[in-house]
């Protein structure tokens, strides 16, 4: 661990992300920037030295992150797109595939970045995928919607940090019932459903196994959710795009659920593993 006594940080950073190194965490330089960034809080890129409190929080830190919890749930915080969001054990924490659905909205939203766009976010969790669109899309409104009241205490939470509540509305809902949702009112959902096989989850890294279980699990065939999803859209007169997060397992899954709802697949795109991430689809 760090010795309590006056270090320049930079020092204290060489420690930490040594530490780290030596106990086979992946990517141990990023970790103790996140860190040190963190137990510095905010305003403060001037300082040099930090106090026996600070190093005895990053030691705390430490001794978390050395027992297998991520980093992301022992400091309630990861980053996405371009800001921080808040996690918990309430919700998955955000992740860099992730980010390819906000990419791929961006792409063809951009030109129209003015206008007034409305959208879903389903199955919302931290609110990291709607919450960074709305911020990049000015005129933009966002209903977020999750099943689980936590999950969407914190999607609020980040909403309001953001300064973002004002075009947001918030529905607990099981995926599209809930009655006051008019669908025709949006340009376009996105969703990162739960898609795990349930027989596959024992089989996750004991980091994953830290988000919830509800945020994971996609049934016996990790289908479920589409399946729901598409079903309560062929129940509507919904005509506009669903942009959703897959895996490579439920890629022809979806890809059939579209066909056989009147739906067309526009594009599929992959993540930086070159595994199949995005599908594009529009109801016509
Ligand atoms: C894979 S996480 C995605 C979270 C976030 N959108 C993201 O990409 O980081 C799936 C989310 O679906 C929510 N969920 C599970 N079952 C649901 C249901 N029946 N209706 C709505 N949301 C549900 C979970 O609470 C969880 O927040």
């Amino acid at each position: 661990m760090i010795a309590k006594s006056i270090l320049p940080i930079a020092k204290i950073f060489e420690n930490t992300r040594d530490i780290l190194k030596k106990n086979n965490i992946n990517q141990p330089e990023v970790e103790a920037k996140i860190i040190i960034d963190y137990v510095k809080g905010g305003n403060t890129s001037f300082t040099k030295i930090l106090s026996n409190t600070k190093i005895q929080q990053i030691n705390t830190i430490i001794k978390k992150r050395l027992k297998g919890e991520p980093l992301s749930k022992i400091i309630k915080q990861k980053g996405f797109w371009n800001d921080i969001f808040y996690t918990n054990e309430n919700t998955l924490d955000p992740r860099a595939d992730t980010e390819i659905l906000v990419e791929a909205i961006l792409d063809d939203y951009n030109s129209m970045k003015n206008n007034n766009i409305n959208f879903i976010d389903l199955c919302s969790g931290t609110g990291c995928i709607g919450l960074s669109i709305l911020k990049e899309l000015p005129n933009s409104h966002c209903t977020f919607i999750d099943i689980s009241e936590e999950a969407m205490k914190i999607n609020q939470l980040n909403a309001d940090l953001l300064k973002l509540t004002t075009r947001s509305n918030f529905l607990i809902s099981d995926l599209l019932t809930n009655p006051n949702l008019n669908m025709n009112d949006n340009d376009f959902i996105v969703s990162n459903p739960p898609y795990i096989k349930s027989s596959d989850i024992k089989k996750l890294s004991f980091e994953t196994l830290h988000d919830p279980l509800l945020s994971l699990d996609g049934g016996m065939d990790g289908g479920n959710y589409y399946r729901s999803i598409f079903k309560q859209l062929s129940q509507t007169n919904y005509k506009g795009h669903l942009y959703l997060e897959i895996d490579p397992n439920v890629r022809d899954l979806v890809t059939n659920l579209a066909l056989d709802n009147n739906a067309k697949i526009l594009y599929i795109k992959r993540d930086y593993l070159k595994l199949d991430r995005i599908i594009k689809i529009i109801f016509i």
